[in-house]
C-alpha cells in the first residue's frame, strides 16, 4: 500500500487542502499546535514557498494530496515537520514520506519537536532513525503558552 506514496514540490493549489487539514481538532491536539486562520496560514505558506532555504514537499498518496513535510531553520538548527489529513492516517504514509524526505533534506543533525503525548509522530521519527535528545516544556497556543511537554528528537 505504501508504494503509492510520492513526494513533489508544493504548489499553490495544495494550500487550501493543507489549510483544511490543519483545522482538524484531533490533529491540533496531537501536535499541540493551534489551527491558523486562513489569512495567517496563507501568508505563512507564501513565505515558505519563496524561501529557497526551506525544503517543502507535498505528500501524494495514490495521486491525492495526503499532506506535507517541510524542513526549516529554528534557533540555528534544522528542524523537520509534517502533517497529514486525518483520512490518510494509520496507513504508514507519514513513516514512508519522512524516510523519502530525508533523501532531500541531508542536514545532520536534524531535529523535530514532538508533543510527548503524540505517540504516532514519535514512532514516525523513531522508525526514521531519530532518537530522544531532550525535553522542553511549553508550547504556544491560542491562549498563550501552555505546559505541554515537547520531546526534542535528533537524527545524527
Ligand atoms: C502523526 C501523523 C503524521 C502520523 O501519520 P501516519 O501516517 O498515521 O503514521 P504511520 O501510519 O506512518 O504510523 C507511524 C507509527 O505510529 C503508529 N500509530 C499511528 N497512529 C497511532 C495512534 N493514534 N496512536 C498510537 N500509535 C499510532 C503506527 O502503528 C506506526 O507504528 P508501527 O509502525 O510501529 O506500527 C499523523 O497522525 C498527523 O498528521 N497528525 C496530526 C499532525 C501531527 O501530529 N504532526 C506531527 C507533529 S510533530
Amino acid at each position: 500500500m505504501t508504494s503509492n506514496i510520492s513526494l513533489r514540490d508544493v504548489v499553490e493549489t495544495d494550500l487550501p487542502i493543507f489549510y483544511e487539514q490543519q483545522l482538524d481538532g484531533e490533529a491540533t491536539q496531537m501536535a499541540a499546535f493551534p489551527p491558523r486562520g486562513r489569512q495567517e496560514f496563507m501568508a505563512i505558506w507564501d513565505t515558505v514557498l519563496q524561501d529557497k532555504n526551506l525544503v517543502q514537499k507535498t505528500i501524494l498518496f495514490a495521486g491525492q494530496v495526503a499532506g506535507h513535510v517541510v524542513s526549516f531553520e529554528q534557533f540555528g538548527e534544522r528542524e523537520v515537520g509534517y502533517w497529514l489529513g486525518k483520512e490518510f492516517w494509520g496507513q504508514g504514509i507519514a513513516s514512508r514520506a519522512l524516510a523519502e524526505f530525508l533523501d532531500y533534506e541531508k542536514t545532520r543533525p536534524l531535529y523535530a519537536h514532538v508533543a510527548k503525548h503524540n505517540i504516532a509522530s514519535r514512532r514516525v521519527l523513531e522508525k526514521c532513525g531519530f532518537v530522544e535528545h531532550g525535553l522542553v516544556v511549553g508550547t504556544i497556543n491560542e491562549d498563550g503558552i501552555d505546559d505541554t511537554e515537547l520531546m526534542i528528537m535528533e537524527l545524527v
